[in-house]
């Protein structure tokens, strides 16, 4: 599987484990970096992930920061993308499962490495059941850019 990977300097560590750790697995991996601990700007790595995914460019995308919030919340600006922050397989299986999450986002200042890729593996090997998960994820893609305010139904 394609896969695009960015992180800050805050999730740089993890980062490069993890990608690693996709290679040993099989998977093509596109760093869209950071790559140095110099300070740098999570929504511009999130950007360049985000992108690639909603271009189809990958398959899935997992970025890392120092909470994985920023992360999510910057990609989720993107059309089509779905990140999920995730700190446990359990959360890892159902943001695949349930939401059809296309985008992992991890925290290096959360989780220590071995539950992280255990939770990148959840999230990887699960399907998104589809069914009525799926009437649900078209609803949160309507609420795509340029949505305005409307009453709740
Ligand atoms: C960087 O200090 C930190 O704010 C960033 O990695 C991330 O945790 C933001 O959500």
């Amino acid at each position: 599987m394609k896969i695009a990977v960015g992180a800050d300097h805050a999730g740089l560590l993890l980062k490069e484990r993890l990608v690693v750790l996709l290679r040993e697995e099989g998977h093509e991996v596109e760093d869209f970096g950071t790559n140095t601990s110099e300070s740098v700007d999570y929504p511009d790595f999130a950007q360049r992930v985000a992108q690639a995914v909603a271009g189809d460019r990958a398959m899935l995308g997992l970025l890392v920061c120092g909470t994985g919030t920023g992360m999510a919340i910057a990609a989720n600006k993107l059309d089509g993308v779905r990140a999920a922050a995730c700190t446990n397989t359990f959360c890892a299986r159902m943001a695949r499962a349930h939401n059809n999450a296309n985008i992992l986002a991890l925290g290096e200042r959360v989780i220590g490495a071995g539950v992280a890729e255990d939770v990148l593996r959840a999230f990887l090997e699960t399907p998104f059941d589809g069914g009525r998960h799926a009437t649900r994820v078209a609803k949160i893609d309507a609420l795509g850019a340029g949505s305005s305010v409307q009453p709740a139904p």
